[in-house]
């Protein structure tokens, strides 16, 4: 039995989606839930010759054994969310807490419309930041109040406490990343929630007493969408002769790039409570590592490289992602 978080360690996009479906291929969990904020998240996914950027449902949903849920502490869009289910044909297993907040119609008006949030945060108008002060204010609706989500509907908190005493592995995946925290990142520059692995816990109504693992994904080259102060950014020449520029799932928008920032690293493993770090992109830091599947075949330039990261966050990195695809992937643990 194990429950395990899988958060992002530095402002989101780190590759969490396809860590989850690693692990949750491997560990085989009867469940997998979401934390975060709500669909300003968003994870590109490929099944078969298609690609989608997935905003409600875990992202973990490539693993057909689980159980999907959405943990309370989410917002539910639910055109997104119909919208998601309908393309990945996943109806018969996608379950949302009866508390979710809903995401109207006006907060995506108000997110967009606010000069604020949508010029000088950058918000991804997605809604999520009014629709969280609607659930402050308690003026927000929730998924038990929508007809068309009765059938979804479930208690997260009591079914992944259930799966866990039954011996049973659950996966709590974190968005976002710890940067765009509300409560530890670059305020005022941050998403509308913490993004951390005790508020992923939170979110899903698991103690922290239940948490067996954190994992922490980091990107070798972190990134950056929206405004905001990024300390280790590179120019956009420097990005462009390595080769790695990213735009983003949710608002297409070109992704600024960084270099390594290890005390970044160090502090958010230190929040996080980081147990066992993952390190996405490590073929951006030497092509030759593409692919790799054995640690055996990383090379020189690959194992510097891991070892700085190592000292950095004062974690095992056990896992690193060497491509897109899933299998492209060293697991150590
Ligand atoms: P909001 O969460 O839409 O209010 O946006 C606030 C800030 O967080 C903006 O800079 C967004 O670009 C950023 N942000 C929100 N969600 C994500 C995400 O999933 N990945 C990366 N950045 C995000
Ligand atoms: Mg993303």
């Amino acid at each position: 039995m194990s429950c395990i978080i899988i958060v992002g360690g530095f402002f989101g996009d780190e590759g969490k989606g396809k860590i989850v479906a690693h692990v949750a291929h491997k560990d085989k969990p009867s469940i997998i839930s979401r934390g975060g904020v709500g669909p300003n998240a968003g994870h590109t996914v490929t099944v078969g010759e298609k690609e989608y950027g997935i905003r409600m449902i875990p992202s973990g949903f490539v693993y057909p054994g689980a159980r999907l849920m959405v943990g309370s502490g989410v917002l539910v869009d639910p055109n997104v969310l119909k919208k998601e289910i309908d393309q990945l044909d996943v109806d018969d297993r996608v379950f949302i807490d009866k508390r979710c907040s809903i995401i109207e119609e006006e907060h995506i008006k108000q997110d967009k419309g606010n000069e604020h949030l949508s010029k000088t945060i950058g918000s991804t108008g997605t809604g999520c930041g009014p629709a969280n002060v609607a659930r402050v204010n308690r003026v927000a609706k929730q998924a038990k109040d929508l007809p068309e989500l009765q059938k979804y509907l479930i208690d997260a908190s009591y079914e992944i406490n259930s799966a866990l005493d039954r011996g049973e592995n659950v996966i709590l995946e974190g968005t976002q990343g710890f940067g765009i925290s509300l409560y530890f990142g670059t305020y005022p520059f941050v998403t509308s929630k913490d993004t951390s692995a005790s508020q992923i816990a939170a979110d899903n109504g698991v103690g922290p007493t239940r948490i067996d693992d954190v994992i922490v994904v980091f990107k070798a080259y972190p990134t950056r969408v929206g405004e905001g102060p990024f300390g280790t950014e590179m120019t956009r020449e420097e990005s462009m002769d390595l080769g790695i520029q990213e735009f983003g799932t949710v608002t297409h928008r070109e992704r600024r790039i960084g270099v390594w920032d290890g005390e970044m690293a160090r502090y958010s493993a230190m929040v996080n409570g980081c147990t066992i770090a993952a390190i996405t992109g490590i073929d951006h830091v030497d092509p030759a590592c593409f692919g790799a599947t054995d640690y055996s075949q990383l090379t020189e330039k690959a194992l510097e490289f891991i070892r700085k990261a190592e000292k950095d966050i004062g974690a095992p990195v056990k896992l690193i992602s060497t491509g897109p695809e899933m299998t492209q992937i060293i697991d150590i643990r």
